[in-house]
């Protein structure tokens, strides 16, 4: 262990031999080896933890940067039984949850892991202050100024945060008010995605038609059609650029998840963040007369915020929360199913072949293209796999045994989706592949316990019917209109487009990207029908 650490130091040390120095790496050598060699040794029960050189800061470096691979090499570390394994960061330490039963447990028990606590920082990072987190999670009482029986908004007298999350829920889940978000949804692509009009996403042209850039083509439509969807025009009318704003926030959000520093207000996210606030604060401060194409869930939501007293920067923090979990998933999911479909000719056909049914008398039925898919289902189930990232996160409350291990109190559980999607003793060897009809071959794999790119429990996504349909009409609209090859000759030294990679490079919150510059070019022709 001091080899080790002289090794570490050694060029450092010739030149600075004093007494401290020396003293200084023994007592580091010392506490590396009582933390991670004899604790671990007289505590069997304790979840083994990932080993780290500097006390405090831990593995906070790596985690932000490539957390994957810092997640991997804890699973290396632990002889890849999928032991629960802790690793530290500066605020607290968090316990790695990667074995499908242990996975199940975690998400089955709301009281000794709670979502609440995390909700808290969540509100702070996003916007609260002291004051509105009070009132959000105040339950009108007789006699208080929001005590208001029988009314149509609150009509249960629940916190504020508790409705907020009822009324997302019944926004979401499958039913008439469902419906008619994906009405608007699918009218915006309608519009969006037109012939004449395709600016947003032409990179270049070709003999006979368009050459097209995959990511712009889904991150402009998708977001475009989640801001119509929630806010109708609104937005548009306060920014033009809105949309853009919001793919540069997106870009950056996970800075505002974990509360990256921003030392001299230099930071990525710092503008579109402050953009985004202003526009949804002169949102909520139009008269009501004046947001009538706005979705009920956003109207209900904000009108007993204003009831609760909750001031104006907290109330489009909210928004801007919702607005951000609406749009940030759907543009990348859909990059993927298309990045493989156009990859392979064979799958392009079975897909257009399956959306081309759903159209009767000019007229997508989404329903039946939702239900009656089964290749692209398995497409989409098979890319939300390989591609999903997020990380599902609970405060541990009271202590609880999962597998064999013991979790303290006041520390964190992490339930990391990719981990869970490239397990390799439910995926097999393949299981870093895409495999399009993995999930058609096997139809009870996507309920495996493994499988969550929705994460689970009480934050179980509420969005996951809508997401679907969301995706299924853009390839259904899409393919109606066009004609879309894999562009040919375009890829290096005119050869060959290679298929593009994850970027893994800062902490994934659902559906990870492309790396920036792996693009899909498609070349595109208008379609007559
Ligand atoms: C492929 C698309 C999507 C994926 C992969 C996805 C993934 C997730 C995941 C993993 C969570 C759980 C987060 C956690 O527990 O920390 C979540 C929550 C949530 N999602 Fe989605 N989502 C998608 C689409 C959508 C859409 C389209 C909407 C809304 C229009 C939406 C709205 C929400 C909301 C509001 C929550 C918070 C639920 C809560 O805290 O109770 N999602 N989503
Ligand atoms: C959750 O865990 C606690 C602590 O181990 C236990 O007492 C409780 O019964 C569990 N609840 C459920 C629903 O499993
Ligand atoms: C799925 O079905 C297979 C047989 O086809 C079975 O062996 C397996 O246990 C099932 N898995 C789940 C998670 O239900
Ligand atoms: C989607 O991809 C973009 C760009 O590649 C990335 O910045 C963003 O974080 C991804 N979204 C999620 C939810 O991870």
């Amino acid at each position: 262990m001091i080899i080790e650490i002289l090794n570490l130091i050694g060029f450092g040390l010739l030149g600075l031999a004093s007494l401290p120095f020396v003293f200084f790496a023994v007592a580091v050598a010392f506490w590396r080896l009582w933390s991670f060699t004899i604790k671990p040794w007289l505590h069997p029960e304790d979840p083994v933890d990932l080993p780290y050189w500097i006390p405090y800061l831990g593995h906070s470096l790596s985690f932000f940067g490539n957390s994957d691979k810092l997640l991997e090499k804890g699973l290396n570390y632990v002889g890849r039984s999928h032991a629960i394994f802790g690793i530290q960061t500066l605020k607290r330490k968090l316990y790695i949850i990667t074995d499908p039963a242990d996975v199940s447990v975690a998400f089955n028990n709301n009281t000794a892991l709670h979502f609440d606590g995390h909700l808290n920082e969540l509100l702070i990072n996003f916007g609260f202050s002291g004051e509105a987190l009070r009132r959000a999670w105040h339950v009108p009482q007789p006699g208080d100024w929001c005590y208001l029986p029988g009314n149509a908004v609150n009509p249960d007298l629940i916190s504020l945060n508790r409705l907020t999350e009822d009324v997302y829920r019944k926004q979401l889940l499958p039913g008439e008010k469902m419906d008619f978000l994906c009405k608007v949804f699918l009218e915006s692509l309608t519009n969006t995605l037109n012939w004449e009009n395709l600016d947003f996403c032409i990179v270049g042209n070709t003999e006979k038609g368009k050459l097209l850039s995959l990511q712009k083509l889904c991150r402009y439509t998708m977001v475009e059609a989640t801001t119509q969807s929630l806010f109708g025009g609104h937005l548009h009318q306060l920014e033009p650029k809105i949309v853009d704003y919001m793919l540069r926030y997106n870009d950056n959000a996970w800075m505002v998840f974990f509360q990256y520093p921003d030392l001299f207000g230099t930071s990525p996210i710092t503008e579109p963040r402050r953009m985004l606030t202003k526009v949804l604060e002169e949102f909520l401060q139009l008269p009501d007369e004046e947001r009538n194409e706005q979705a009920w869930s956003i109207k209900t939501i904000t009108a007993w915020q204003e009831v609760m007293g909750i001031d104006l920067r907290a109330r489009a923090s909210v928004l801007l929360m919702i607005y951000w979990a609406a749009n940030s998933n759907e543009y990348n999911i859909s990059f993927w199913v298309l990045a493989h479909v156009l990859h392979n000719p064979d799958l392009l056909q079975v897909v257009q072949d399956e959306t081309e049914m759903a159209w009767v008398d000019g007229k997508l039925d989404i329903k039946y293209l939702c239900s009656r898919s089964p290749n692209l289902d398995a497409i989409f189930n098979e890319a939300l796999r390989c591609n999903g990232g997020a990380m599902v996160s609970r405060i541990v409350m009271e202590p609880i045994t999962i597998g064999d291990k013991l979790l303290k109190p006041g520390n964190a559980i992490i339930i990391p989706s990719r981990q869970l999607h490239m397990n390799e003793k439910v995926w097999g060897q393949n299981r870093r592949e895409f495999d399009a009809f993995r999930f058609k071959r096997q139809k009870n794999l996507s309920r495996h316990p493994s499988y969550r790119p929705f994460g689970g429990g009480n934050t179980y996504c509420p969005g996951r019917v809508l997401a679907k349909e969301e995706v299924f009409g853009f390839l259904a609209i899409l393919f109606r209109r066009f004609h879309l090859n894999l562009a040919e000759g375009v890829g290096p030294n005119g050869g060959r487009q290679n298929f593009p990679s994850l970027d893994d490079s800062s902490p994934a919150l659902g559906i990870t990207g492309p790396v920036k510059s792996h693009d899909v070019l498609i070349s595109t022709m208008a379609r007559t029908t």
